[in-house]
């Protein structure tokens, strides 16, 4: 991970320190180059690094795809990508040329093994007038299943091996969703690492790239104070949601074949999941941080399927409001069946059998078309274990939250109860609050700039490890054969604009517990 805290984003910011570290000059081929990730998220992300100096002037991109574009006109769409996607403005003038002139195009059909020489033609003389000298990041943004082919043929024209042994370098970035079962996972594994080493594979879950989920590990790891309440004996529960107030945008095709819980829950909720109930690692390293992520993931208890109505509720958004705008029902969204059964909210209760969280349930809860878009992790402490103010104007107490908010008002606060200025005793709960924009000037980097940036320094810390992987679906995959099953029975509508359906509620209320308002 790029260990460095603050940095004032600006075309002016210095030139590389000690303490900054910057990649050596390498060509990011990227697969699918002429989608959406690679406008939205990618090019602007690297030109953010590139326009602070974290990039080396030899950088260089090499897009890949069927639509027809020659350099230039991949360019212009870039530029234009940047002047639409960038908070902050692209400046013009020779530094966005520097950077636009470093982006190239091949226009292919990826499944014929030809398209893999036209690559080595250009990535060759790259090597030599670029400084790329042979490293290369192979970023796969395809839709999955072209991910088998491509692998496969960057195998057989010898692009997978690093060129020159021990001095340059060969990663290969593969974006979610990885498999859409513990099976599927399995597969594409087999043949991704029948031609890359684990170590070259850098699976990518942006959650984990985001400031605050990373900051999880320091609001636990570098405070003597939470640590020793961070178990059973004080804390009562944990949730964490992950609601949107966008519906599928589009990806109709994609979402029938996904679903709620794919999309979001095998990965970003369980990658949050990990970070919130992990055992403190040996070091800050690669290696220890995942095996504590795995070691999670192990101890989840599987779900009980004669008695998953406890544990999992699933719902599908139909028609609502947004203020005074109508919603379409997820079964009206272009390219969904009138009649689909799949989930577009889940609500998930787990248990973790190890000693620190034993008795303590995890409710997780994700959503499209919730009334807005926020992430959070709540942890709520036990009650005080006797209430000293019986008899007076207080009968009851609430219980002290830590929430920390993902996104968006990204920060942490602290609810605690506080006596009401009076001449009578009557408590409410308070509220502590830290927000980053509040604390620090410098803008946080996009996730996507932290982790093209740990995949160029070869730093695969905020990256998922197969063994995640395989235990994510190995927990998720009897839920959702399940659903597949029971079809209608046990889905649960809900209006678009609204927090999930009814039964939702009534799941967590049965606990005795109710959702925190977000
Ligand atoms: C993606 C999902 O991984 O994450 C999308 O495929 C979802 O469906 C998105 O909208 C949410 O990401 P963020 O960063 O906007 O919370």
């Amino acid at each position: 991970m790029n260990k460095v805290v603050e940095i004032p984003r600006a075309a002016e910011t210095p030139p590389p320190t000690p303490t900054r570290r910057v990649p050596d000059p390498c060509a990011m081929v990227i697969f699918g180059a002429s989608g959406d990730l690679t406008e939205r998220k990618l090019v602007p992300a690297l030109y953010y690094l590139f326009r602070q100096h974290m990039l080396p002037e030899g950088f260089s991109v090499v897009g890949c795809a069927r639509t027809p574009y020659t350099h230039e006109r991949f360019r212009e769409k870039m530029q234009a990508a940047l002047k639409k996607y960038l908070k902050v403005p692209a400046e013009d003038g020779s530094f966005l040329e520097s950077f636009l002139n470093g982006l190239f195009y091949i226009a292919d059909d990826f499944s014929d093994p030809k398209a893999y020489q036209v690559l080595s033609q250009l990535l060759e003389p790259l090597d030599a007038e670029r400084g790329t000298a042979g490293r290369r990041l192979f970023y796969m943004a395809t839709p999955p299943s072209f991910f088998p082919v491509i692998v496969a043929h960057l195998g057989s024209a010898g692009l997978a091996k690093p060129k020159i042994p021990g001095k340059s370098w060969t990663r290969l970035v593969v974006e979610k969703p990885f498999g859409r079962d513990r099976e599927s996972a399995r597969e594409l594994n087999r043949v991704i690492t029948s031609v890359f080493d684990e170590k070259q594979v850098y699976r990518i879950d942006h959650y984990l790239g985001k400031e605050t989920v990373q900051n999880l590990l320091v609001l636990r790891f570098a405070n003597g104070i939470f640590e020793p309440i961070w178990n059973r004996r004080y804390i009562d529960h944990v949730q964490i949601a992950v609601a949107e107030d966008l519906g599928i945008e589009n990806r109709g095709a994609y979402y029938e074949e996904v679903g709620l819980t794919r999309d979001m829950i095998q990965n970003h909720v369980l990658s949050v999941l990990s970070l919130v109930a992990m055992e403190p690692p040996a070091n800050f390293e690669a290696t220890a941080v995942r095996d504590e992520k795995a070691k999670v993931m192990r101890a989840i208890r599987p779900f009980p399927l004669d008695r998953l109505h406890e544990y999992a509720v699933r719902g599908q958004y139909v028609e609502g409001w947004a203020g005074d705008q109508r919603l379409p029902a997820y079964r009206a969204e272009p390219k969904v069946s009138p009649q689909s059964t799949t989930e577009t909210f889940a609500a998930l209760k787990l248990n973790i059998d190890n000693w620190r969280w034993a008795d303590v349930p995890f409710y997780l809860r994700s959503g499209k078309r919730l009334p807005k878009r926020v992430s959070e992790v709540t942890i709520q402490f036990r009650r005080a274990p006797h209430l000293l103010f019986r008899g007076t104007a207080t009968e009851a107490i609430e219980p002290n939250l830590l929430a920390v908010r993902i996104q968006p008002d990204e920060g942490i606060s602290l609810s605690f109860n506080a006596k009401i200025p009076d001449t009578t005793m009557q408590i409410r709960p308070v509220k502590m609050d830290f927000r980053y924009d509040e604390v620090f000037t410098a803008s946080p980097p996009t996730a996507y700039e932290t982790l093209l940036l740990d995949c160029m320094l070869g730093d695969p810390m905020l990256f998922t490890r197969d063994d995640f992987v395989d235990l994510a679906w190995e927990l998720l995959d009897p839920v959702l054969n399940r659903w597949k099953e029971d079809g209608r029975k046990g889905l649960f509508f809900y209006e678009a604009g609204t927090w999930g359906p009814p039964e939702a509620d009534a799941f967590i209320e049965r606990d005795g517990r109710k959702w925190q308002i977000l």
